[in-house]
């Protein structure tokens, strides 16, 4: 059986930079709160492009590295929950872009454990027989954000990342594994839900909806399911916290990190963490984490490195890859 082996990473985020003292320029709030609470210091907002312009931006500059030519790409999967449209899907709108004719494309919605779940679906890919596919989390949360509500503008920004998964590997890439949904507890975390038509029930027209979260009861979520979920995996894999080279989760909060750190006995130090850059990105955040580390030369995608991935979020959604690089 082929082995899929991550062979580029690549992330692009838009330039224009809003700082927590812009945010407290339009609303009842400061950097002092925001950095506190959450550890963000500014994300990235887009001006003028979509979803699909920064997922191919990834596409592009992943080819470029790679040296291959877009017809060389078997399949396209974009994780999002924000894409320029339902139809077409943003990867369908990437695929054009970036000239992959050859490639079939699919968008995959599960949040902020987006870029988990597509690795993991995408390395299964790898394993029936394809060749070469790529990966991308990206999101333009911007847009579904009701810039009233400072309880949820500060926490999000815009960016993609991604990986170039190919059949070379020599051994298997995720090493143990453990996805999991909790639809029941999926009102804690919405947004964009689309309403039955109004105008045909005599209804009034409703307004859109944008992100709107509970966000203590995410906090505990992630506090109490995630780090269990992790130590799950390691179990699966017969690994202890200190065999893992660095933990790449999701970036919601640096408080969140803490606590992930101190449940599992791990050492804080070996968790990344970029939302003081970014935000919360939600699917993207953990591969831009990702290329971050392989750029600055924290890690190596041919070290031999064993990584955490863990996505959590709307679904609620959650999941750890314990990944070869
Ligand atoms: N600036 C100033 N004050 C604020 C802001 C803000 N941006 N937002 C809320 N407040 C106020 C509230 O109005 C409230 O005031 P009150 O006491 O007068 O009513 C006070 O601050 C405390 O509000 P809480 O919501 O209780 O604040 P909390 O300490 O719980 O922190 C936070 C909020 C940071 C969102 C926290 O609940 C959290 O970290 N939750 C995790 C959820 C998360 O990170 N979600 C990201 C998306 S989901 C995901 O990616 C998994």
């Amino acid at each position: 059986m082929p082995f899929a082996k991550i062979t580029q990473t690549a992330h692009y985020v838009p330039d224009n930079i809003v700082s927590n003292d812009d945010l407290a320029k339009i609303m009842d709030t400061s950097d002092e709160w925001i950095y506190s609470r959450t550890g963000i210091k500014q994300r990235h907002i887009t001006v003028d492009e979509n979803t699909s312009d920064l997922a191919a931006k990834v596409g592009e500059q992943l080819l470029l590295q790679a040296d291959l030519s877009a017809d060389q790409i078997d399949f396209i999967i974009v994780a999002t929950i924000s894409p320029d449209s339902s139809m077409p899907s943003t990867a369908a709108l990437v695929q054009a872009k970036i000239g992959a004719h050859r490639a079939f494309a699919y968008d995959l919605t599960a949040a902020c454990s987006g870029f988990v779940f597509a690795l993991s679906t995408a390395e299964k890919l790898i394993a029936g027989g394809y060749t070469r596919g790529m990966v991308i989390g990206a999101e333009v949360l911007s847009k579904s954000l009701d810039w009233s509500d400072r309880s949820t503008a500060v926490l999000f920004g815009d960016g993609a990342g991604g990986v170039l998964l190919e059949n070379t590997g020599t051994k298997p890439l995720i090493i143990a594994e453990h996805l999991r949904t909790d639809g029941s507890r999926g009102n804690s975390l919405t947004s964009n839900h689309l309403e039955l038509q109004p105008e045909l029930l005599g209804r009034s027209k409703p307004v859109a909806e944008f992100i709107k979260m509970d966000g203590r009861a995410i906090f505990d979520f992630a506090v109490r399911d995630v780090p269990k979920n992790i130590q799950e995996t390691l179990e699966k894999a017969s690994l202890k916290p200190e065999d893992i080279d660095y933990f790449l989760l999701h970036q919601a909060n640096s408080r969140i990190l803490d606590k992930m750190a101190k449940k599992l006995g791990a050492e804080r130090s070996k968790f990344l963490q970029n939302m003081q850059d970014y935000g919360n990105t939600s699917a993207a955040s953990i591969p831009i984490l990702l290329s971050e580390a392989v750029k600055n030369g924290k890690l190596s995608l041919d070290r031999n490195s064993k990584i955490v991935q863990t996505g959590f979020g709307g679904g609620l959604t959650w999941g750890t890859l314990i990944v070869n690089l």
